[in-house]
């Protein structure tokens, strides 16, 4: 065992594998030593990649702001490319810039605001489908109700198109791109057509026949306020999204847009079945600031504990665990000299766990959040949405969205977890594995 740059702190590598089994055996454990035992900075490898993981907020406000232009995703994203085309996520350089300045205003806050009542409309009528004392999985329904949300939002309610069917086909992509990255499939060059990979493929050509149809029937019926209208009317002195461009925008946003946010909400219940003694407070704010009636955009602002608590949950159970960058040019972070080609890492799981910023940091305390905590961290303590020019373009949908799902829900009961912490799984999001069983009481 070897120390390959014994200039920056890192942990003993084995020779061709670095550390690729202690971090494919467990990612999450695997990066949280690498801080406590390492520090702000760590050097390590897998395979033939050197990676430098970065800890400190000023160093992930460097990478993720100032030398943004020096860096591009790392080889991730590349998997997910058949899947999301050239969309927000997936693309780079100028057509991502091109992109980015385009669907912006759809997503400003006080654009998104206008989507609060479909929000409350699709939990309310979800729960409706609900009876006391029901069995269910926490993960699951909150999958539904996320889903149900992005497709009303995105696409209308008013096309004579099955957006369900958009919903089913992703989730065989999504698994089948778990199984690529993670399972023995991913040593075998890309042109050997997989039972996988021809699921996968099929699984895509189905999504596109869905979504060509959606916008054509988009643009027959007429535009209104969805997402899909607003993407098709952006304009710059180069024209339009064609429509390969808006088919990779739309699923972009139905993928990127509601996995996440139902493991928000699913960590949430988590975390209260875990300490009972937050859910009364959330109860007594509900029924104080809404009493029966539907939540509206006004409400967002006055239940700052409902705020509270997801944030406490996305601080603890991160629904994207970490941030991948491969360096473009040589770049210096501290003393460090990073070389073009090297990967960066930073963990929204490891800082967020951090002594220094949250004192008794494996408490599920959502109260510490009351007193202005966000003002007084440095900015990259907390950031379960990344940050810098590639922040998350669906945080204030996301956040607004969370908050009144779960006040939503709190209004008629609360999914009270009856098994233990589900074990993680820590693909580019974090999801148990599993079943999340609960009863709505
Ligand atoms: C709790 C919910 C969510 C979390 C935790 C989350 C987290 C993130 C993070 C960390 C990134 C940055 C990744 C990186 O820098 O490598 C990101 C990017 C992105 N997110 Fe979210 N997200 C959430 C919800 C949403 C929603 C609701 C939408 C859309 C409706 C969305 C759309 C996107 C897109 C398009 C990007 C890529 C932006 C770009 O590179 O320009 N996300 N998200």
């Amino acid at each position: 065992m070897l120390r390959p740059r014994p200039d920056v702190p890192g942990p003993f590598q084995w020779p061709l594998l670095g550390s690729f089994v202690p971090f494919a055996r467990d990612p999450l454990g695997f990066v949280e030593r690498m801080a406590t035992d390492h520090g702000d900075v760590a050097f390590f490898r897998i395979l033939e990649h050197d990676l430098w993981m970065f800890s400190h907020p000023d160093d992930i406000e460097q990478i993720l702001v100032r030398d943004a232009k020096k860096l591009h995703k790392d080889a991730i994203y590349d998997l997910l490319r058949p899947m999301l085309g050239n969309g927000l996520v997936t693309a780079e350089d100028d057509v991502w810039k091109r992109h980015r300045k385009l669907a912006a205003p759809s997503f400003t806050r006080r654009h998104v605001e206008q989507y609060a009542d479909t929000m409350v409309a699709c939990t309310r009528s979800w729960l409706d489908g609900l009876h006391r004392d029901q069995a269910l999985d926490v993960h699951e329904q909150m999958m539904l109700v996320t889903q149900r949300i992005v497709l009303d939002t995105l696409f209308g309610t008013d096309l004579d198109v099955d957006t369900t069917e958009v919903g089913h086909t992703i989730d065989v992509l999504m698994a089948e791109f778990v199984q690529e990255a993670q399972g023995p499939g991913r040593l075998l060059p890309k042109a050997i057509p997989t039972p996988s990979r021809r699921r996968a493929s099929a699984a895509i050509e189905q999504l596109d026949r869905t979504i060509y149809a959606l916008i054509e029937a988009r643009r027959r019926k007429g535009l209104g306020d969805d997402l899909l209208s607003h993407l098709i009317q952006a304009r710059d002195d180069d024209g339009g999204l064609s429509d390969v461009e808006l088919r990779d925008e739309a699923v972009t946003a139905f993928v990127a847009g509601h996995e996440t946010t139902a493991l928000a909400l699913t960590w949430t219940w988590v975390l209260l079945g875990e300490n009972p003694v937050e859910v009364e407070p959330l109860l007594a704010e509900v029924r104080e600031v809404l009493g029966d009636r539907p939540a509206t955009v006004a409400d967002w602002p006055k239940l700052p504990r409902v705020q509270a608590t997801i944030d406490e949950a996305m601080r603890l159970l991160p629904p994207v665990w970490a941030i991948g960058r491969e360096a473009q040019e040589d770049m210096v972070v501290r003393q460090y000299t990073i070389p073009k080609g090297a990967q960066l890492l930073i963990s929204q799981w490891a800082v967020h766990r951090d002594p220094r910023w949250f004192p008794n940091p494996l408490a599920f305390d959502p109260s510490r959040w009351l007193d202005g905590l966000h003002d007084r961290l440095p900015r990259f303590a907390f950031f379960p949405f990344g940050g810098g020019p590639r922040v998350c373009i669906g945080q204030h949908f996301a956040l607004m969205e969370a908050a009144l799902v779960l006040a939503t829900i709190l209004q008629r009961g609360a999914l009270r977890t009856t098994g233990p912490r589900p074990a993680l799984m820590p693909s580019i999001t974090l999801r148990p594995v599993g079943e999340v069983p609960a009863i709505f009481a």
